[in-house]
């Protein structure tokens, strides 16, 4: 099989001064692709900034192996920061390809307990941060007749967490977003996927065992954003989990329902509870319209 390289291409990738986002820039880089390295800096909860020396290390990494690479350092949790980032790419390489959504903070936090703030905070930099710097790439994407874009859910987005009703709120905000540019992308060339990691990180360091984490490097992750990210991707508003070295679809699936003749009725429904819990012939749906089309299908043949 041909070398999957990016020559020619130009990447932003959010949130790349260290973790999953470091190991993606480079991976991008080290295939021909050229880089913008977005890192505001600060701490895990979000907390400060300014700290430019992440995203300039990883640059100087990347040109130190021959690749050609920006750093950015604005933040994308703004409309007018995040307009920044493309502009950085734009004026410094010509155009833009590729973007890689992974930039993200932690307010973990009981529901009972969570503030206003963690809430706005942690939306602010997953849910606004991805739509924002999709955004304003859009235009560039839809120029090129071309584009790839890669947004970053969790594990805690599509299946719930403890003590993450922000942060799974943005991440699964982030799979609605991510489809539904896949369907407006599709005629431009634009493909859009999503991504759910487990990865050794500084997120991950405090809440994960040593000898688990020494199993999930970054690198085993980059893989498939290189992929989604590639020429070779032909598949689009699809979720893979990965981490550790195992790579799986996701798919939000809906059984085949059931339907009630005349009048639905409480107890009817208690009746029948169990064929409308059934998935074993659940299938996942191309759009909305195909959800609804089976709605409304096995309504009126009942
Ligand atoms: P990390 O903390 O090493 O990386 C996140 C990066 O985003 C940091 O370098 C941080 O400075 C940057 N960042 C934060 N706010 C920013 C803003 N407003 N603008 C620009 N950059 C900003 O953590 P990690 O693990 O590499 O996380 C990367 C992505 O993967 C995140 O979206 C995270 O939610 C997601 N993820 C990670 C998992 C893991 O197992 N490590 C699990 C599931 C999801």
């Amino acid at each position: 099989m041909t070398d999957i390289r990016f020559d020619n291409r130009v990447a932003i990738v959010t949130g790349a001064g260290g973790g999953l986002g470091r190991s993606h820039a480079l991976l991008l880089a080290s295939r021909g692709a050229r880089v913008v390295v977005n890192d505001l800096g600060g701490s895990v909860d979000g907390s400060g900034s300014g700290a430019t020396r992440a995203a300039d290390q990883v640059v100087q990494e990347i040109r130190a192996a021959g690749g050609e690479a920006v750093a950015s350092y604005d933040g994308v949790d703004q409309a007018e920061s995040a307009a920044r980032i493309v502009k950085t790419a734009v004026d410094a390489f010509g155009k833009l390809d590729i973007v890689i959504n992974n930039a993200g903070i932690l307010r973990d936090v009981s529901f009972m307990k969570m503030t206003g703030d963690d809430w706005e905070k942690v939306l602010r930099v997953h849910l606004y941060g991805s739509m924002y710097v999709s955004q304003a790439a859009w235009p560039e994407l839809r120029k090129n007749g071309y584009g790839r874009l890669v947004f970053t859910t969790s594990a805690a987005g599509l299946y719930g967490n403890f003590g993450q009703a922000n942060y799974s709120s943005a991440k699964l905000g982030i799979v609605g977003l991510a489809k539904t540019l896949a369907h407006e992308g599709q005629k431009y060339g634009i493909l859009s996927n999503v991504i759910a990691p487990i990865a050794k990180s500084r997120m991950t360091e405090t809440v994960m065992p040593p000898e688990m984490l020494e199993k999930l490097s970054p690198e085993f992750v980059s893989p498939v954003v290189g992929y989604l990210s590639s020429e070779r991707c032909g598949d689009t508003a699809q979720i893979y989990a990965v981490g550790g070295g195992y790579v799986s679809r996701v798919a939000i699936v809906e059984g085949e329902g059931v339907g009630f003749k005349g009048a639905l009725t409480v107890e009817g429904l208690a009746e029948r509870w169990a064929e409308v819990n059934d998935l074993s012939r659940a299938r996942p749906m191309a759009n909305a319209t195909e959800a609804a089309g089976q709605a409304v299908r096995v309504a009126l043949s009942s």
